[in-house]
């Protein structure tokens, strides 16, 4: 393949996605018209919210029609340009979707300094997770020093960031992941106080014991029997930051939630958000996350899938925990 390999849905998925939902086209490389200019993606961010737009129901953004390009968050290089903003060379973060090449006239472009954090970072903790971090615990969990703050997929790429803004914060930490390697990497990398292993059988007993003074902020991720055994532990006048629910993305019959007396009996609040609603927060943020970043105080990991035609795997393996850090493509060299 040598032109514009793109990676296309193919199909609405039913139930958990499959490979055979995408479809991989070699196109020629567009070419900017004016005000245009041409970017040769570098890396692709592979995120939750794409399983969602490849269903065709209401949801907040339109979904994918079969034969549409894969949308999603990259970092690139300006190759040409007919746009005085984006000079040939810079490197920019937008949303130009699965394919090596795109053509932006510069609508939610935004050019990146890899002095202050690399390529990559600018896809996850300064980027579109870590602002979803940023703003969902401490815009709606408003986290006291000495609260308990527990958040779900703890090693991920928002919930890492979560918890040790929390920390930062002066926040009691406990996280919750799959298995014993992630929370080992929450406890002792990261920083948090705690980590449960939700696959672990006594995970309800250790979750009580991990939570003595019960729980002030909830930073939800995943939902499911994990969002109701965290409930049940809520503190009175509890936060809880609804951020997604992935252990339901695949299912084609949701599991259904027990849980509102907790939240009755405790006058708690839950408020969902959508990070892209709330653009004039992102410089702010992103300008905190990489000074954080930039003192030691923020770590971050990866996982990389080599080329585009690995994606559809990649993205089916980070919607089962296969990642562990924020889940990227590699599409091409830094620099040619
Ligand atoms: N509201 C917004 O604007 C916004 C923006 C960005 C992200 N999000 C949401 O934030 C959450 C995390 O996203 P991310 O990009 O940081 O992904 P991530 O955490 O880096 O990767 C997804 C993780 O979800 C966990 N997971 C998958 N299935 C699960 C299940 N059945 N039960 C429990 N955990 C499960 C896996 O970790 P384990 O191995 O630990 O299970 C997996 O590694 C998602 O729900 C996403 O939709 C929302």
């Amino acid at each position: 393949m040598s032109g514009n390999i793109q990676v296309l849905m193919k199909q609405h998925p039913t139930g958990w996605v499959q490979e055979s939902d995408f479809e991989i086209v070699d196109r020629p490389i567009p070419q900017p018209g004016p005000g245009e200019l041409l970017v040769r993606n570098i890396w692709l961010s592979l995120d939750p919210y794409m399983r969602g737009a490849m269903d065709p129901v209401r949801s907040y953004r339109a979904s994918l029609k079969p034969g549409e390009l894969m949308i999603g968050g990259s970092v690139g290089q300006v190759m040409q340009s007919n746009n005085p903003k984006f000079p040939v060379g810079a490197y920019v973060v937008g949303y130009l979707g699965w394919q090596a090449y795109g053509v932006s006239d510069g609508t939610g472009l935004n050019i990146v300094d890899p002095k202050i954090a690399p390529l990559s970072a600018w896809l996850g903790v300064v980027g579109m997770p870590g602002v979803t971090a940023h703003y969902g615990l401490l815009q709606i969990g408003q986290p006291k020093p000495g609260d308990t703050v527990v958040v779900s997929a703890a090693s991920g790429a928002v919930g890492g960031t979560v918890g040790q803004i929390a920390k930062l914060k002066g926040c009691r930490v406990v996280g919750i992941a799959g298995g014993k390697q992630k929370c080992d990497y929450v406890v002792n990398e990261l920083g948090f106080d705690a980590c449960i292993d939700y696959k672990a059988a006594d995970m309800h007993d250790q979750f009580k014991a991990a939570t003595p003074d019960r729980v002030d902020v909830y930073f939800e991720n995943v939902g499911g029997q994990i969002m109701e055994m965290v409930f049940a532990r809520l503190d009175t006048f509890a936060r809880v930051a609804l951020c997604g629910i992935i252990s339901q993305y695949n299912l084609t019959k949701p599991e259904g939630f027990t849980g509102m007396r907790h939240l009755l009996v405790n006058r708690a609040s839950i408020t969902g958000f959508i990070i892209s609603d709330h653009l004039p927060y992102w410089p702010g943020a992103i300008g905190e996350l990489a000074g954080w970043l930039q003192q030691g105080k923020l770590k971050f990991r990866e996982s990389v899938a080599e080329g585009l035609p690995n994606a559809p795997a990649a993205f089916i393996g980070m919607l089962a925990g296969k990642n562990f850090g924020k889940q990227l493509v590699r599409v091409g060299p830094d620099t040619l």
